[in-house]
């Protein structure tokens, strides 16, 4: 089993100071251990630099929660990759449910920023998952596949091996409902063998899918357990930081044991 990621999706959360209080307290219960887990703290924008000064110290990147699918320009209100790359940040969300949803996000924006990222070295962590209707309907492996090669499989293999998905069922984003430790392994597997189609064995094996939708302090270890489970993006439960830091531990139980 390869070393877990775990990513802190803020959302848009958290005042200036609490979330300075906030990173702070994290570092303090990370400070000496020495993690073989990928962390990484995704707060809201204007909180990007004040994570990327203290992730230089610590044991945490800085990523953040969009993009512009523009390199630069007439584009008022939007922030592009090449600006937070400047700053440090090392990571992006892109194409999470609730840009799709509130956001009019489609396949091809989704594309256009991976596109961004990867020019100006960012990591996207490029996200999926189906509604509860298509998985009523027995369709959720379809409308994944398509997210999925709609915005990601344009890359050539080489681009490939830098992203990161995470698989997140729009059902169980900050509802509380989180999906079974099968129902995560099940469409890892899927898609983790929609890979190996496309890109081979090593790229497929090597790439990291998370699973995201309320995983917590209680659920992450048994998830994190799965065996196409590489980890997690954490909404609510990244908020707070002890239950954070559980999680975290978590991923590093599960790869001591394995
Ligand atoms: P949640 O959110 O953990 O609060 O369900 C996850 C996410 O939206 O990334």
């Amino acid at each position: 089993m390869k070393p877990k990621l775990v990513i802190g999706n803020w959302k848009m959360n958290k005042s200036f100071e609490e979330a300075d209080d906030l990173i702070i307290e994290i570092s303090e219960h990370l400070e000496g251990l020495t993690l073989q887990t990928g962390v990484v703290l995704c707060p809201p924008f204007l909180y990007l630099e004040l994570t990327t000064d203290h992730a230089e110290e610590n044991e945490f990147s800085a990523g953040a929660q969009n993009c512009s699918e523009y390199s630069n320009g007439a584009y008022t209100g939007e922030i592009s990759a090449e600006m937070m790359s400047e700053i440090g940040v090392e990571f992006c969300i892109v194409g999470h449910s609730e840009r799709r949803k509130y956001f009019a996000e489609t396949n091809q924006m989704i594309a256009n920023k991976v596109d961004q990222l990867l020019k100006y070295g960012l990591i996207p962590v490029v996200c999926c998952g189906e509604q509860l209707e298509d998985r009523q309907k027995m369709n959720h492996f379809q409308v994944v596949e398509t997210q999925i090669k709609e915005s990601i499989f344009h890359l050539t293999k080489e681009q490939f091996e830098t992203i990161v998905i995470a698989y997140e069922p729009v059902w169980a984003i900050g509802t509380g409902e989180t999906a079974t430790p099968q129902q995560a392994e099940e469409m890892h597997q899927y898609i983790r063998q929609i890979i190996e189609k496309k890109y081979g064995t090593e790229t497929a094996y090597a790439t990291y899918i998370l699973y995201g939708g309320s995983c917590n302090a209680q659920n992450a270890l048994e998830l994190f357990s799965q065996q196409n489970v590489d980890g997690g993006l954490i909404g609510g439960a990244s908020l707070k930081a002890n239950e954070f830091v559980s999680i975290i531990e978590a991923a590093e139980t599960v790869l001591k044991d394995n």
